[in-house]
């Protein structure tokens, strides 16, 4: 059987087709009329006003922020576990990170752990492997503290809360569109809000702060953040299917979920209906069987990945002193299982034989750090 990936991209005739025919279309492979009509649609899916594609979730985020009026001097709260670009957006605009730990059935930020005289300017709230939940207070307490929410919903397309999608709920929310995301352009990302303002902000940003589109009149310093063409028509296709797409990460969750609840040595994190895990996320009982898992898949053919560290125990946000139980505890014990859209049951069926092997054979007084070494 040939290596079973963590997660691959799911690229299909349509996207080939669309390339090809935007190609042969005489285009000019930057941003245009194909990268507007993206735009377009990926507003109206969300169901928000405005949509600027960007050349990555981290660029979205970070003219989301400055767009935001976020800058040097200011405060924005990250939650203590999340992909390390949302704190690098923060850091990029001259703003400090105020790290907060997580809540252990989503992963997502605990409001109850922010400190009190935060004195933030913003939250980047990030609904993490598309999990929240709990939206509503989210934006209650953004509104009563007077800090504006970003959503940073890169991980989170396709998920939804009381009947809205992700993305719908912040003062401008993002998304990626990198290789292992249900929507992929290669690379690319989109910044959504109902905020006419903002949108403005970002477009211009984006585009060299020019006073208006085809003008060389520019009224700040702006950057080159744009999108392609060619990109666009490859996410107008996968938006097509977005239906498909979501009902298949849904199903080889319940795969996964099937074949491997009740294992007391593995444990699924909360999903509800609304959600779409955009990967299968599991949490083992210590970070030494954790590593030895994903060492032991590899031999057999598997990939398995790590969560990622809590960012207090990545360099640039180590800090002394500050404890985070929750992530510090539950992001060193967590694996992704393979969950391309590509996926088979047979695969499937294999990956799940492959842990149930392992968890019945683990001699866990052996797991050591020597796992974690090679792994690394
Ligand atoms: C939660 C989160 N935020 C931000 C990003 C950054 O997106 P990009 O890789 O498109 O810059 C990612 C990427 O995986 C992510 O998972």
């Amino acid at each position: 059987m040939q290596f079973i990936h963590q997660v691959e991209p799911l690229i299909t005739e349509r996207e080939v087709a669309a390339v090809t025919t935007y190609l042969r279309s005489g285009g000019w492979l930057t941003e245009f009329e194909e990268t507007k009509a993206f735009e377009k649609e990926i507003a109206a899916f969300i169901g928000v006003d405005h949509a600027v594609c960007v050349t990555s979730g981290t660029v979205g985020l970070y003219l989301a922020l400055l767009a935001e009026g976020v800058g040097p001097g200011d405060r924005v709260i990250v939650p203590n576990y999340t992909m390390i670009a949302t704190p690098n957006a923060v850091r990029w605009t001259g703003a400090d990170v105020i790290l907060v730990d997580v809540d252990p059935v989503t992963m997502c930020l605990d409001l109850d752990s922010i400190p009190k005289d935060h004195n933030a300017k913003s939250m980047c709230y990030v609904e993490i492997n598309g999990r929240s939940g709990r939206m509503d207070t989210v934006q209650s307490w953004c509104a009563q503290a007077g800090v504006s929410l970003i959503e940073d919903a890169c991980q989170a397309m396709g998920s939804y809360e009381s009947g809205r999608l992700y993305g719908s709920f912040g003062d401008c929310s993002v998304f990626s569109f990198t290789p292992h995301k249900i929507i992929t352009t290669g690379q690319g990302g989109v910044v959504v809000t109902n905020n006419e303002r903002v949108a403005a902000s970002v477009r211009k940003l984006k585009d060299f702060h020019r006073v208006g589109a085809g003008k060389d009149d520019h009224d700040g310093i702006g950057y080159n953040f744009k999108f392609t063409d060619i990109q666009a028509s490859i996410g107008r296709a996968q938006l097509a299917s977005i239906q498909g797409r979501i009902q298949r990460k849904r199903s080889i969750f319940s795969h996964y979920a099937e074949q491997l609840s009740g294992i007391p040595e593995l444990s699924f994190l909360q999903t509800t209906a609304d959600t779409t895990p955009w990967f299968v996320d599991v949490c083992m009982p210590s970070r030494a069987i954790r590593d030895e898992l994903v060492f032991s898949m590899k031999e057999r053919g598997i990939g398995v990945r790590p969560w990622y560290p809590p960012l207090n125990h990545q360099w640039p946000y180590r800090s002394a002193g500050s404890r985070f139980p929750v992530s510090e505890d539950m992001a060193f014990r967590g694996a992704w299982l393979p969950s391309s859209m590509g996926i088979t049951s047979t695969q499937l069926d294999y990956v799940c034989s492959s842990i149930k092997d392992f968890i019945n054979t683990v001699d866990i007084s052996a797991s050591s750090s020597r796992v974690r070494e090679e792994i690394a």
